[in-house]
């Protein structure tokens, strides 16, 4: 049978704010890629998280992406239940890609939403996967599972797509209404229709890739290079480290050399750069070919929280009292999954330190149920600390003036400044100061 042009949007024209979009996974990539497309087409989210669910209705977002005016403004819907979807000529899927214990790909939460999108989806509607997968997830197992679960054929009765999410947590420029969106359909009008769509909602413009796979591809790379430039950082760091020098140092000089790439060393945690460079190594792996150099720096940046403890370890005399500013896994975040703090936290209780965690942004409740970390709630009350350790670049630490970090600290203490926040802050009291 021939290919038709999806029969809900045929015509470039009929892409009109009365298209209906739904997006499924409410949380740092489809929240706000919802509201933004609210603002042009009629939107409903869907998440299997009833509570999320409860509060985005209220108007919170727990991960301080999109705040309640914003939220209680927007058009779109939301809701539990996936047959309120059934009208959408457009599924976009947002659920997160995480990997498994052995860092191999962990497809469950996509191929459980295309398992519960399928029964409801219209003939001739679109299903664009947003999630970083590896080149073929979308063809080769979101398609398959689609038509299991919907009776109809890829490529006849509905349409796949993939359209890369590109946006940083916490990164208020680089927005989804702003950047240029990498879009590709299973046929020309397909892409043209998703070019429409998202053209509508970032003023960045929208790229066509070539086809479905070489748009995973892209998406995995961005991060995967990103992953192995920090690594190369981290490991000139860890020799920096032998050779007495502060790599901040170098590499601000180095910086001055036009085509010198800046990366800062540090932990690589979340849920992409961390995690997205494995699904390249496995898809690589299934095709024959050992994905050395980019599992040579997952390794290296995976050892630098244990690098930077053993470090603050050997600037302390004897068990210290240790205070760890910032949990998070990166600056201005609430979020902790595969955050490599908490890395540095257990070296240090292992090495017979005490350890406590001061984070505001970080939720206490998750905190505690994920990593059985207790957050200290007030900086105000701290003192006496043998050392303190400037783990997550939160503006609030940022922000602190020399005396608010001095009064938490004994004289003679030591300031390990992981991110380089206090590289310009001048300490009295005989405070020594460590940095990477
Ligand atoms: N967070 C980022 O910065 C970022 C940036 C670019 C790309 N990505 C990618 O985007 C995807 C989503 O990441 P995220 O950070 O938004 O994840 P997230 O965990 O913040 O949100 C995912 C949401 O999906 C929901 N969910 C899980 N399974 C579901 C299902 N079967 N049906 C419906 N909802 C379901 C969860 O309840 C959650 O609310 C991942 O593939 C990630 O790699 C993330």
């Amino acid at each position: 049978m021939a290919k038709t042009v999806p029969s809900a949007l045929k015509g470039r024209d009929k892409v009109s704010s009365k298209t209906k979009i739904s997006i499924v996974g409410l949380g740092y990539v489809g929240l706000p890629l919802a509201v933004t497309l609210a603002k042009h087409f009629d939107v409903i989210g869907f998440d299997v998280n009833t509570e999320r669910v409860k509060e985005l209705r209220q108007g919170y977002d727990r991960t301080f992406e999109i705040d309640t005016p914003a939220l209680r403004a927007s058009s779109m819907r939301f809701t539990t239940d996936i047959a309120d979807t059934k009208d959408a000529d457009i599924h976009i899927i947002t659920v997160p890609t995480p990997v498994d214990p052995d860092n191999k790909p962990d497809l469950e939460p996509l191929k459980g939403a295309c398992s519960a999108v399928g029964p409801v989806l219209k003939e001739g509607a679109i299903v664009v996967v947003e999630s970083t997968v590896y080149p073929g997830v979308t063809e080769d197992i979101c398609g398959p599972i689609l038509e299991a679960t919907s009776g109809m054929t890829s490529g006849e009765g509905f349409f796949l797509g993939y359209s890369p999410e590109r946006i940083n947590p916490g990164d208020k420029v680089h927005t989804v209404d702003k950047i240029i969106k990498v879009v590709s359909g299973q046929t020309e009008e397909v892409t043209d229709i998703l070019a429409d769509i998202y053209g509508a909602a970032t003023s960045g413009g929208t790229f066509r890739a070539r086809n479905i796979k070489t748009a995973e591809a892209a998406k995995v790379i961005e991060n995967a290079q990103r992953d192995i430039n920090i690594a190369f950082v981290n490991e000139a760091t860890m020799i920096f480290q032998k050779l007495g020098l502060s790599a901040y140092d170098v590499l601000e000089t180095a910086g001055t050399k036009w085509n010198f790439l800046n990366f800062t060393p540090g932990l690589v945690g979340g849920h992409c750069i961390g995690i997205d460079p494995f699904y390249l190594a496995h898809r690589a792996n299934e095709a024959g070919h050992f994905a050395d150099l980019i599992l040579t720096g997952r390794r290296i940046n995976d050892s630098m929280g244990k690098f930077i403890a053993d470090c603050i370890h050997a600037k302390l005399s004897g068990k210290s009292r240790i205070l760890v500013l910032g949990l998070t896994f990166k600056e201005n975040v609430p979020d902790l999954r595969n955050t490599k703090v908490k890395d540095i936290i257990s070296v240090l209780r292992e090495l017979g330190h005490q350890v406590d965690v001061h984070d505001p942004l970080a939720d206490k409740d998750e905190a505690k149920q994920f990593l059985d970390i207790d957050l200290i709630e007030n900086l105000a009350d701290l003192s006496e600390y043998d050392a303190i350790v400037g783990a997550v670049a939160h503006s609030v630490y940022r922000d602190l003036s020399p005396a608010a970090i001095e009064g938490m600290i004994k004289d003679g203490g030591l300031v390990a400044d992981i991110k380089g926040i206090w590289r310009d802050t001048d300490f009295s009291n005989g405070i020594k100061r460590w940095q990477l």
